[in-house]
């Protein structure tokens, strides 16, 4: 367990008193907190109820392969689902051919995508055994040969997120980024870590920071461990970095954006949500679902989120096993009410937070 709620970290001199905008092409963003992309979970609903909690720049989709996605897969129409209330958007695209990408962009140009983010990050097998994913951080030519393509096929901006290279003794993210500068790329996302670390160990900062220093002016947006305002602060202090993506820490704390924005306004992150508003946003997030997808889809979605919540409200076994085996909307509603007559539990006090977890399994399968 670890302490969440730190005391306020006075503001620098230099810190502005208003939330700074970020500038991603043509494209102004309200703050320069990105929702991280995390398959299974940062979908339209988790979007949305996110984006009402307020401070979030841009949020992304969970990766689609661009070949599912021009074939009209279900599957992969629903991944690219949004809203009025989902704006801006970028879709995260994988793929290996550049005609197919090129063509899958200016679907999602014409469709209303914000921004096309490019996933060369992805180290499961079956993404990379096709040339997609992090494989892509191994071929210098052809990437920037993709990338230059996709810059000149769509109008709206184009992104980058990936790792910080292949493995140890292939770093390639400054050398990728600074081409990619050169063909017109409006940002590239560093998660500071090799695809052969997956997710051990701590995120390499100084990592992020060679890819901040390797190019002139493209923003570089840090990735990877971010779950409070002071890991937030060390990303910027240590790498310099012009924005910040949270994936896993927003699963913790969809407040932390919020938050990093209350803290440059005013230097303080303001109210701790309380266990009520942590009920109301679990009960908004499974309401989104079932609008989406039905009872029987939003419950099978919400069966993975379920252990993120009771990592947070720790209800007890039983209640967590109801969580996992969710069927309906009455169980549902039971459930939050069950939980609100019980209370917080004593950890709520003393301000305490779980770790945040880290995928079990092969990295090849996440
Ligand atoms: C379950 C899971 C799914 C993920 N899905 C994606 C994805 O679809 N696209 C992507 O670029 N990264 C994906 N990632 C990586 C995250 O976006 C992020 O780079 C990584 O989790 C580190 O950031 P964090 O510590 O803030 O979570 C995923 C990570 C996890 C744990």
């Amino acid at each position: 367990m670890q302490l969440l709620l730190e005391p306020p970290i006075a503001y620098a001199e230099s810190t502005p008193k208003s939330v700074r905008a970020f500038q991603l092409g043509a494209l102004t963003l309200k703050s320069r907190y990105f929702l991280s992309p995390l398959a299974g979970y940062t979908n339209h609903p988790f979007r949305v109820a996110v984006r009402e909690l307020g401070g979030l720049g841009l949020a992304t989709t969970e990766l689609v392969s661009t070949r599912a996605l021009l074939l009209g897969s279900r599957k992969t129409h629903e991944y690219v689902e949004t809203s009025a209330g989902d704006a801006p958007l970028a879709v995260q695209i994988y793929g290996a051919d550049a005609k197919e990408m090129c063509e899958a962009a200016q679907w999602l140009e014409n469709y209303g995508a914000a921004v096309i983010d490019v996933n060369m990050g992805c180290p499961v097998n079956k993404v990379v055994k096709n040339g997609g994913g992090s494989a892509m951080m191994c071929n210098v030519g052809a990437t920037t040969a993709l990338v230059r393509a996709l810059v000149e096929a769509v109008r709206i901006p184009v992104t980058v997120k990936m790792r910080l290279g292949w493995d140890e003794l292939n770093q390639t993210a400054p050398t990728l980024a600074r081409e990619f500068e050169q063909a017109g790329l409006a940002a590239v996302m560093i998660h500071g870590r090799t695809r052969e670390q997956g997710f051990g160990g701590n995120v390499n900062l100084a990592g992020i920071r060679a890819v901040v220093e390797a190019v002139e002016r493209m923003p570089v947006i840090g990735n990877g461990d971010v779950r409070s305002i002071a890991d937030a602060e060390r990303m910027f202090r240590e790498t310099g970095c012009a924005g910040i993506a949270i994936g896993r820490g927003a699963l913790l704390n969809p407040w932390i954006f919020a938050q990093l924005c209350s803290w440059e306004r005013t230097g303080q992150i303001g109210a701790i949500p309380s266990y009520e508003q942590r009920l109301d946003f679990m009960a908004r997030h499974y309401d989104l679902l079932v609008q989406q997808r039905g009872e029987r889809g939003a419950s099978l979605t919400f069966r993975k989120c379920g252990g993120w919540y009771s990592r947070v409200l720790k209800p007890g076994k039983v209640m967590h096993q109801r969580m996992m085996m969710l069927e309906r909307v009455a169980d549902f509603e039971d459930m939050v009410a069950t939980l609100r007559a019980k209370g917080p539990p004593p950890h709520w006090k003393a301000g305490e937070m779980p770790e945040i977890a880290v995928p079990k399994g092969p990295i090849s399968h996440w």
